[in-house]
């Protein structure tokens, strides 16, 4: 019999209606559109708006539209994983919010905490739950509400994130198709440069972590750059050794949406043509877990069954690594 693997058979994505330009954040903080644009390529981005809205509402939309893409049921979903760093709760996970909220009634699911490589970790997780022979159909979904722990009035990181996130419905192939291999790296050394400072269990929160704005992403940008362009670098080429891939067999390099800098470095050290990058930071800006899927869903329309897939990523952490994916069907089919 052949190998099970874990075939991409249908993507959703959602992006909240309310759009925060460059302009916009000009006004909040000391900043400009040139600036921002330039130094990060991100023109606007959307916020979730509306009390009592938290990820798991980034993640129904997402989860309906692939459920309905694919012609299934929300009771057909076995399992069911959300890679956010932005959770409804600290707990439960908000795969459980999720599942809830669309009537998966059979399914279980549990949330994986893994920042801006969120996606990539909780994809190759869900592989491993197809591949085993056990489990028919995985949703695996990237969201985040990053608007609810951004300081706006810090205007290094406010320019940067925006909300918003993407998924993907996995199901057994025993054609090849699907997640054929992945490098998944972290080391814990980087939380000093990118991190949430209170609100965990070493720092709960108090009046005071409230009043010293200490709730909110604090980042060395600078820092994370330098350790972003080399990581994400590394591991994309990495993958491409291991599986005898090169510039002209790779159809597409799907890389985190963080900087536009950090994705042409990446490009370029895998020699790779703008024209086979997908990018979509311009209009999301950085939505964390949630941009290499929602690279997926604006790009689907161009998939073709067979396509050699690359998707990158590096994040808090610091998190990072890479997966090569056989495309499964020919987007422009059932593509939005
Ligand atoms: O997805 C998770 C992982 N995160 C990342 O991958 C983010 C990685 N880092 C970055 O993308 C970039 O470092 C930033 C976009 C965050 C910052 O860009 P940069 O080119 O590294 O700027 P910088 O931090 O070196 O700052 C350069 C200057 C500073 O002024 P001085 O000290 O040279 O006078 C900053 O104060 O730019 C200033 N600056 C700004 N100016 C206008 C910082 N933020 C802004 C701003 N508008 N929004």
């Amino acid at each position: 019999m052949n190998k099970i693997t874990a075939a991409i058979t249908a993507v959703g994505g959602y992006v909240p209606d309310y759009v925060l330009t460059n302009q916009e954040l000009e006004k909040l903080v000391d900043t400009t559109d040139e600036w921002i644009l330039t130094r990060t390529g991100i023109s606007e981005r959307r916020i979730l708006k509306g009390e009592g809205k938290g990820t798991s509402d980034i993640c129904v939309p997402i989860a309906l539209e692939i459920c309905k893409k694919r012609g299934i049921t929300p009771e057909e979903i076995d399992l069911l994983i959300v890679a956010t760093v932005t959770p409804d709760m600290t707990f439960p996970a908000t795969a459980n919010v999720v599942t809830d909220k669309i009537g998966a009634k059979n399914a279980f699911g549990f949330d994986i905490s893994a920042a801006c490589s969120g996606f990539l970790y909780a994809l190759d997780t869900g592989a491993r739950f197809i591949e085993s022979g056990r489990y028919q159909k995985v949703m695996v979904i990237g969201a985040d509400k990053m608007s609810a722990i951004i300081d706006y009035t810090d205007r290094t990181t406010c320019i940067i994130f925006g909300d918003g996130g993407g998924g993907v419905l996995l199901e057994p192939n025993t054609e090849g198709y699907g997640v054929v291999d992945s490098i998944l790296k972290s080391d814990g050394h980087g939380r000093e440069y990118l991190h949430m400072k209170a609100g965990g269990s070493v720092k709960p929160a108090t009046l005071e972590t409230v009043q010293n704005r200490e709730h909110y992403v604090y980042q060395e940008g600078k820092m994370v750059f330098k350790y972003a362009v080399s990581n994400m670098a590394e591991a994309a080429n990495g993958i491409l050794q291991r599986n005898n891939l090169n510039a002209e067999n790779i159809a597409w390099l799907v890389p985190h949406q963080a900087n536009k800098r950090i994705i042409a470095a990446t490009a370029q050290y895998i020699n790779l043509p703008e024209e086979k990058v997908m990018m979509n930071i311009h209009r999301y800006g950085n939505t964390t877990a949630g941009t290499i899927p929602l690279c997926l869903w604006d790009y689907e329309k161009q998939l073709k069954k067979g396509d050699n897939i690359i998707m990158a990523a590096f994040g808090g952490g610091f998190t990072w690594g890479a997966s090569y994916i056989k495309w499964a069907y020919d987007g422009d089919k059932i593509g939005k």
